[in-house]
C-alpha cells in the first residue's frame, strides 16, 4: 500500500482512469456509424499483431453501464473517454447522427449519476473516413472540418462536461500515422507528415478555442506524449542527437501552442513545416491551455546514427541495455516520470500539469478467477511516487489517470498487451478486476480520506 507523506494531500487532486473510443467501444457500424481510418486500417491484413481488429474490442458501446459500475464500485472520481468523430458525425462533416450522440448521452448521464466526472477528448487518432478520402490530415480543410465537429459536440455537451481534451498526443497519431505508416491511415514520408503535424497543431489551439467561446466556464487541456530523453554517452554528437529526439517527442507540439514556434533550431529538419504555414499561422498555433496533459510510459536511451534520415539518431533499444520492460518492450523506469514533470515544469513553466495517462502491458494469468499483476501494481506505485515528488517539489500536478480502465485494443499491437486495471475475456466480454484495481481504488480512497481531514 503506498503511503504519502504528511501535508501532501491536495483537496482537488483529479485521480482517474483513461479509455479510448476506438480501444473500446466496438459496435463500428452500428447505428448509423460511419467507418472510421482505424476501423478501415485493422480490418486490412497484416497491419495489426495477429489480424486484430476492434470490431467488437470491449463492447463498451453496450456494456458501458456494466464498466461505469465498476468504476463506482472502485472510487475512481474521473473517467476520461474520447468521441468517435464518426459516430456522432458519421461523413465527418454534414448530417449529425442522433444515434450516435445518444450514445454519448447517456455515457455522460450514467456518469453524472454515478458522480464519476466525465473528462471528454475530442480526438483520439479515430478520423472519419470520409475525410481521409480528401486527404485526412494533410489537406487545410481538416481545419473547417474539425471546427465543425467541435461546435457540434460542445455545444451539445456543455452543459454537462466542464473537463475538455483537444487531441490526443500528436505526435504519435502524425509520426505513426503519416510518417512510419504502422498506424492508421497507414502514409509515410516527410511530406505527409509535415503537413499532418502543421494541420493538427493548428487544429489542437484552433479546438482549445471554439471550447472557450462556446463554454466559458470550461476546464480546456490538450493531451502530449513524452519521455525523458537521454544520451547514451556525453560523447558531444550522442548529446545532439538527443537534443533532436527531444525536439520531436518532447518539444514539437507544446512549443508552437506556447507561443514558441515549431523547435526548428533542436532539430533542423522541422524546417519543412515552414513550407505549410500561412500568413497569421503564427498566433493561430497558440492557446492558453488550462492545462496541460501529459503521457509519459519511459524513457529513450539515445545515440547518434548516420544512417537514420532526418533525425540522425537512434535509440538503444532497452532489450540490448537488458533493462526490464513491458509487453509493449518499454523499459520501466519510474525516474522518467518524475524528471518529464521537473523538466517540462522548469522549461515553460505550465500553470497546471495532469497526468492523462500512465500504465503498463504485463502478461496476466487468470487464477481461481483472479488476477495477481504484482508488477502493474508495482509499476503504478513507482510512477506514482514519481509524480508526488515533483508535486512535493512544487510541479503543479494537479491529477493522474491510469491508462486504462478494462484490457483493450492497443492499436497495431492488438489485444496482446494488456494494460487494464481489469481483465476482458474477449470471448465472453466476462470483466474482473485485478489486484491492481483494487489496489489503485484502495490508493485513491486512501488519498481522498487524507485530504478531507
Ligand atoms: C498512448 C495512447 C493510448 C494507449 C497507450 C498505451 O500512446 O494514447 O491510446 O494506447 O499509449
Amino acid at each position: 500500500m503506498t503511503e504519502f507523506s504528511a501535508g501532501e494531500y491536495d483537496p482537488d487532486f483529479k485521480w482517474g482512469v483513461s479509455t479510448a473510443a476506438y480501444q473500446t467501444e466496438g459496435s463500428i457500424q452500428e447505428d448509423g456509424k460511419g467507418l472510421s481510418i482505424w476501423d478501415e486500417f485493422s480490418n486490412r491484413p497484416g497491419k495489426i499483431y495477429n489480424n486484430h481488429n476492434a470490431n467488437q474490442a470491449c463492447d463498451f458501446y453496450h456494456r458501458y453501464p456494466e464498466d461505469l459500475s465498476i468504476i463506482q464500485q472502485l472510487g475512481i472520481p474521473n473517467f476520461r473517454f474520447s468521441i468517435a468523430w464518426s459516430r456522432v458525425l458519421p461523413q465527418g462533416v454534414g448530417a449529425p447522427n442522433r444515434a450516435g450522440l445518444d450514445f454519448y448521452d447517456r455515457l455522460v448521464d450514467s456518469c453524472l449519476e454515478q458522480n464519476i466526472e466525465p473528462w471528454i477528448t475530442l480526438y483520439h487518432w479515430d478520423l472519419p473516413v470520409a475525410l481521409h478520402r480528401r486527404g485526412g490530415w494533410t489537406n487545410r480543410d481538416i481545419l473547417n472540418w474539425f471546427t465543425e465537429y467541435v461546435e457540434l459536440v460542445v455545444n451539445h455537451f456543455k452543459d454537462r462536461v466542464t473537463q475538455w481534451m483537444v487531441l490526443n498526443e500528436p505526435m504519435v497519431f502524425t509520426g505513426a500515422g503519416y510518417f512510419l505508416g504502422i498506424h492508421a491511415p497507414g502514409k509515410r514520408g516527410m511530406k505527409n507528415f509535415s503537413s499532418a503535424v502543421h494541420h493538427a497543431t493548428l487544429c489542437q489551439a484552433e479546438g482549445g478555442r471554439i471550447i472557450r467561446d462556446l463554454h466559458s466556464s470550461a476546464h480546456i487541456g490538450t493531451t502530449f506524449s513524452c519521455s525523458l530523453v537521454e544520451p547514451a554517452s556525453a560523447n558531444e554528437r550522442d548529446v545532439r542527437a538527443a537534443q533532436r529526439v527531444d525536439a520531436l517527442l518532447n518539444r514539437l507540439f507544446i512549443e508552437p501552442a506556447l507561443g514558441r514556434g515549431y523547435p526548428i533550431n533542436q532539430l533542423p529538419a522541422l524546417a519543412r513545416l515552414e513550407k505549410h504555414m500561412r500568413p497569421g499561422d503564427e498566433q493561430r498555433l497558440k492557446f492558453d491551455f488550462d492545462f496541460i496533459g501529459l503521457q509519459c510510459y519511459t524513457r529513450e536511451v539515445i545515440r547518434y546514427s548516420w544512417s537514420m534520415p532526418y533525425i540522425f539518431a537512434r535509440q538503444i533499444s532497452p532489450q540490448k541495455r537488458a533493462v526490464p520492460t513491458t509487453l509493449m518492450g518499454w523499459e520501466v523506469y519510474a525516474d522518467s516520470m518524475y524528471h518529464i514533470l521537473t523538466n517540462f515544469y522548469r522549461r515553460y513553466r505550465l500553470k497546471k500539469i495532469i497526468i492523462t495517462e500512465n500504465g503498463a502491458a504485463f502478461a496476466d494469468s487468470v487464477k481461481e478467477g483472479k488476477i495477481d499483476d504484482y508488477e502493474r501494481e508495482r509499476y503504478l506505485s513507482s510512477h506514482i511516487h514519481a509524480c508526488l515528488r515533483a508535486k512535493r517539489e512544487g510541479v503543479p500536478l494537479s491529477g493522474y489517470f491510469v491508462w486504462t480502465l478494462t484490457d483493450n485494443f492497443e492499436w497495431a499491437e492488438g489485444y496482446r498487451p494488456t494494460f487494464g486495471l481489469v481483465h476482458v475475456n474477449f470471448q465472453t466480454q466476462e470483466r474482473i478486476i485485478k489486484r491492481s484495481g483494487q489496489w489503485y481504488a484502495n490508493l485513491v480512497q486512501q488519498y481522498l480520506s487524507q485530504s478531507q481531514k
